[in-house]
């Protein structure tokens, strides 16, 4: 599916028909980005917020795919993408939405701070700035939930700015095209430093897409596909036989791990109670099964005294683990039955309608458990 490896002759006319023109560059870069172009206009990979060939983008589009995109695959992200635009098909129709919505519709992207970020970026920019993105990576990134690199790479697909948006495709495609042995994350500022000095005047929008393209279908991490890639001749980790070991990273610290009890609270009718998380920090703002907070050591009995209410309290057997970026959280469920359950602050929900709120992926798993090893 993808490409064949291009003889000279054939690159030679992409170049001219693709008439790169770089500034701050040596000839061969140059000819890096217009090789890399021609590649992506035969190859591109046809995703839902892709504007067709020669037709202008919608930033809207761009801005809303770049943010599933943060931290997620597109694999997991195209279905989101479709049902979101069908639903809100423009920036003023999702400044209008409910939050709860917004976050309702979120469910399974993970990080929840990205879909409120989402809904308040969109009533930023309906309010402040006519329902029109900036153009420009400075202004992008004083926006609600843009960062250094979704700025870029709105700034480059959206607006066809010479922008270069730099994630962990890019600096692999980098580290290897100018083999860098330095490690990550202390090389973060030097592959910066390359990428920039790569990208064209001409298309930056395509070359930016066609970086991310070339990085999750030919430079991948592992087995990378150097016999089809358009830079083979350009790579100097090819030639030295170190693909595949690049980027060489610094060895990472075990995640450390963290406990807490989740609290199964039931009503006599078995509705469950759910409350909503402080809005500052993880999951901030979300339904969770009441739980303490999440210390270092396992807590022992004594956090009871943390219940949402008096019940007499059974452990459950087993429990949950999830994995958050920077730590691993090993929950222990017990379970309660509250007969005082009216002055209890919380959502009492019948477990038949636990699925109408946003409940992030640990505390669903806490649910089955839940369910799972509930009596009845
Ligand atoms: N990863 C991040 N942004 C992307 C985009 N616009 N297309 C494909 N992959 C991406």
């Amino acid at each position: 599916m993808h490409g064949r490896l291009d003889g000279p002759e054939k690159q030679r006319t992409d170049i001219r028909r693709t008439g790169i023109r770089c500034v701050n560059q040596s000839a061969g870069h140059q000819d890096a980005a217009g090789r890399l172009l021609a590649w992506y206009d035969r190859h591109r990979r046809d995703l839902p917020w892709r504007a067709p060939p020669f037709c202008p983008p919608d930033p809207y589009r761009v801005w809303l795919s770049e943010i599933m995109l943060q931290q997620t695959t597109v694999a997991a992200v195209e279905a989101y993408f479709r049902r979101f635009v069908a639903r809100w098909p423009n920036l003023e129709a999702l400044a209008r939405a409910e939050l709860d919505e917004v976050l309702h519709a979120w469910q399974g992207l993970g990080y929840y701070a990205r879909a409120r970020n989402l809904h308040k970026c969109a009533k930023t920019l309906v309010r402040e700035h006519g329902g029109r993105f900036p153009d420009r990576e400075e202004a992008l990134r004083a926006l609600p939930g843009i960062g250094v690199y979704t700025a870029a790479a709105i700034a480059a697909i959206a607006f066809d700015r010479p922008a270069t948006a730099v994630d962990g495709n890019v600096e692999r495609v980098v580290a290897r095209l100018f083999a860098v042995e330095q490690e990550l994350p202390r090389a973060k500022p030097a592959l910066r430093r390359l990428a920039a000095g790569l990208t064209p005047h001409a298309r930056p929008g395509d070359y930016a897409q066609a970086m991310m393209d070339l990085g999750a279908t030919v430079c991948t991490p592992k087995s990378p596909g150097c016999g089809y890639c358009p830079l083979a001749g350009d790579c100097a980790a090819l030639r030295a036989g170190t693909a595949a070991d690049l980027p060489r990273r610094e060895t990472r610290a075990a995640r450390p791990i963290r406990y807490g009890i989740a609290f199964w609270t039931t009503r006599p009718d078995g509705a469950v109670l759910l409350r909503r998380r402080p809005e500052s920090g993880l999951l901030g703002g979300m339904m969770e099964i009441p739980s303490t907070d999440w210390r270092d050591t396992r807590s022992g009995r004594r956090v009871l005294a943390d219940a949402p209410a008096q019940a007499d309290w059974q452990p459950m057997p087993g429990g949950v683990s999830h994995t958050f970026t920077h730590f691993r959280l090993e929950l222990e469920i017990v379970s309660g039955v509250v007969k005082d359950w009216r002055r209890v602050a919380g959502v009492w929900t019948p477990v038949a309608r636990l699925g109408e709120h946003a409940l992030p992926s640990v505390m669903k798993k806490v649910v089955r458990h839940a369910l799972a090893h509930s009596a009845g």
